[in-house]
């Protein structure tokens, strides 16, 4: 297949470039590099089957005929989102329809990037897909959030108007190599702090929960996903729940340090407990995470201490 990924520069597109061009398929990658960086495609540049564009999908666009679009295109850490939080709005909404365009126009299926964001802070634990979520339409996270659900509400409108062959992924957290370091989120705040030795930063009392899923088990499921017939939402991510207190232990562990922990007040709509129910992932894909937070942290190790050597960030 020739296969369209969107926001393909950026952690988790990249991987999933990589993925399909092992599977032998044809990969155009569309970014404009907002979030981004060249350096997660370095290696593909020399592939013949990779093709680079440097492409705004908030702008209408074609590449030709692809026979599936992965739309993936959004800045999604809260220090990104928050930072350009009107090109998020811009992306999940004017970028989203234009990517939903291009799969008709082609006849190709699609598969959109979405997240467990669209839960805000659930009033249900774990969530399961028909849960329809707790989220504050005008806080600070709400470009995400609410950019997440227009972008869910519109793969589903051109489903059921149009007849595209329609998939959604609510992504849960994620970590792995390339991940941004200054993504402000727990693994690369932790990771980052505990190879300096300075102080792992832990907001409220650290009890909150959140899991986390290792990049290969989420490509793997979300790849699951995108040859199933299934339109509705499905949860992937890793349902092993940890205090972040708990995470900031596994951090020290693997990366030996001596840090300690030094306690902040927590952000505004800071989500208490986040926690996939991926029976439907299970029964639906037959798939499941493998890889337990201590091993995904020592896979990453390396990408960790050359992104904190390093002086792009
Ligand atoms: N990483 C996670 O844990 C996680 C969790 C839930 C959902 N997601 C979703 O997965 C997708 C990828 O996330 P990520 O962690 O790889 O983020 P990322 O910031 O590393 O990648 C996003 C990519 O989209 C590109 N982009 C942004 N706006 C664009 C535009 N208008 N046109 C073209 N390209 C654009 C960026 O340059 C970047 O390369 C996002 O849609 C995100 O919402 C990720």
């Amino acid at each position: 297949m020739r296969v369209l990924v969107t926001g393909g520069a950026g952690f988790l597109g990249s991987h999933l470039c990589d993925a399909l061009l092992a599977k032998g398929h044809s990969v155009v990658c569309a970014d404009n590099l907002l979030t981004g960086r060249m350096a997660n495609l370095e290696h593909l540049l020399d592939e013949a089957r990779f093709e680079f564009v440097e492409q705004d999908v908030c702008r209408a666009f074609d590449v030709g005929k692809v026979e599936y679009v992965f739309h993936f295109a959004s800045p999604a850490s809260p220090v990104d989102y928050l930072h350009h939080g009107i090109e998020t709005l811009q992306v999940g909404s004017v970028g989203t329809l234009n990517c939903l365009e291009l799969a008709r126009k082609h006849h190709a299926r699609f598969l959109l990037a979405s997240t467990s964001e669209c839960y805000g802070d659930p009033k249900e634990h774990p969530q399961k897909e028909s849960y329809w979520g707790h989220v504050n339409p005008v806080g600070p996270r709400s470009v995400y959030d609410e950019a997440k659900r227009f972008a869910e509400a519109a793969t589903m409108a051109y489903h059921r108007t149009h007849h595209v062959d329609t998939r959604i992924v609510r992504i849960f957290n994620t970590y792995g190599p390339r991940l941004q370091i200054n993504d402000g989120r727990v693994i690369s705040n932790f990771m980052k702090q505990a190879l300096r030795g300075e102080p792992l930063t832990v907001y409220g009392d650290g009890l909150q929960t959140r899991s986390f899923c290792f990049v290969s088990d989420e490509i793997e499921g979300i790849l699951a996903l995108s040859r199933v017939s299934e339109h509705l939402p499905v949860n992937i991510g890793n349902p092993r729940e940890f205090t972040v207190l708990e995470c900031a232990q596994v951090v020290l562990q693997v990366t030996g340090s001596e840090s300690t922990v030094r306690f902040e007040p927590l952000p505004q709509d800071d989500p208490k407990q986040r926690k996939p129910d991926i029976t439907k992932a299970r029964t639906l894909l037959s798939w499941e995470p493998k890889i337990e937070l201590q091993r995904g942290l020592e896979l990453s190790l390396e990408y960790f201490r050359g992104a904190v050597a390093s002086r792009d960030w």
